[in-house]
């Protein structure tokens, strides 16, 4: 591959999407690809900073500063981590990214997702995944897998996450071709394999 590929991992809390992504990353590296990991919020220095922030700030946070402060840390991501991965023929698996704020901050708590979408578009400078996975899963089992031990963003409770949900599989319907969707209610193997089918296609 001359250009590389950048690939992102989204779906609500506790959807086994990290776990999905260490796998594809060890079977990648197997096979002989040069493979970058990042995350959102995070990936490493200021990013990992602004993560401490969004996930463990205990005082009031309003809407517009959380989806800044993703949207900072994208820009950050992008710049820094994805850009000159993918530039160099790299593989990027991102563990969320654009679509977890549509998704959160947009049907989740409600912004004005145009808004979100112009705002994604000035933090990426365009540059946008070539496939996405969502891992879908309903968001009682969800949320049982994340457990008593949550962080700020898995305590907005149930009923956010079912807006997520439904946000995701909005957005699956609106770009069939770039975001699949995954049944992650299936074994960590099944769902291995399905990844490993799709991006075939890719690689
Ligand atoms: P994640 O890293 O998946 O959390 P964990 O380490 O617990 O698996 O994601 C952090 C949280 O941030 C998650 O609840 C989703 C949320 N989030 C948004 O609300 N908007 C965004 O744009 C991003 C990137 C994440």
């Amino acid at each position: 591959m001359e250009k590389g590929l950048f690939i992102t991992f989204e779906g609500v809390d506790g959807c086994g999407k990290s776990t999905q992504m260490e796998l594809l990353q060890e079977h990648l590296t197997t096979k002989g690809y040069d493979v970058v990991l990042t995350r959102e919020p995070g990936g490493k220095g200021l990013g990992e900073k602004i993560r401490e922030i969004l996930l463990n700030y205990d005082g009031k946070v309003s809407d517009k500063c959380e989806s800044f402060l993703f949207l900072a840390d994208r820009a950050q991501n992008i710049d820094i981590i994805v850009k000159p991965a993918i530039e160099t023929g790299k593989i990027v698996l991102c563990d969320r990214h654009t679509d977890s704020t549509v998704a959160y901050q947009g049907y989740g708590r409600g912004l004005d997702l145009e808004q979100i979408n112009h705002l994604n578009k000035l933090a990426t400078g365009g540059l946008k995944p070539d496939l996405t996975f969502v891992f879908d899963i309903d968001t009682e089992t969800s949320m049982k897998r994340v457990g008593q031990n949550k962080d700020r963003m898995e305590s907005a409770g149930n009923e956010f996450q079912k807006k997520v949900r439904e946000g995701y599989l909005e957005l699956a319907k609106k770009e069939p071709q770039r975001i699949k969707v995954i049944d992650a209610s299936k074994s960590i193997d099944e769902i291995h394999n399905t990844v490993i089918d799709i991006l075939a296609k890719y690689i």
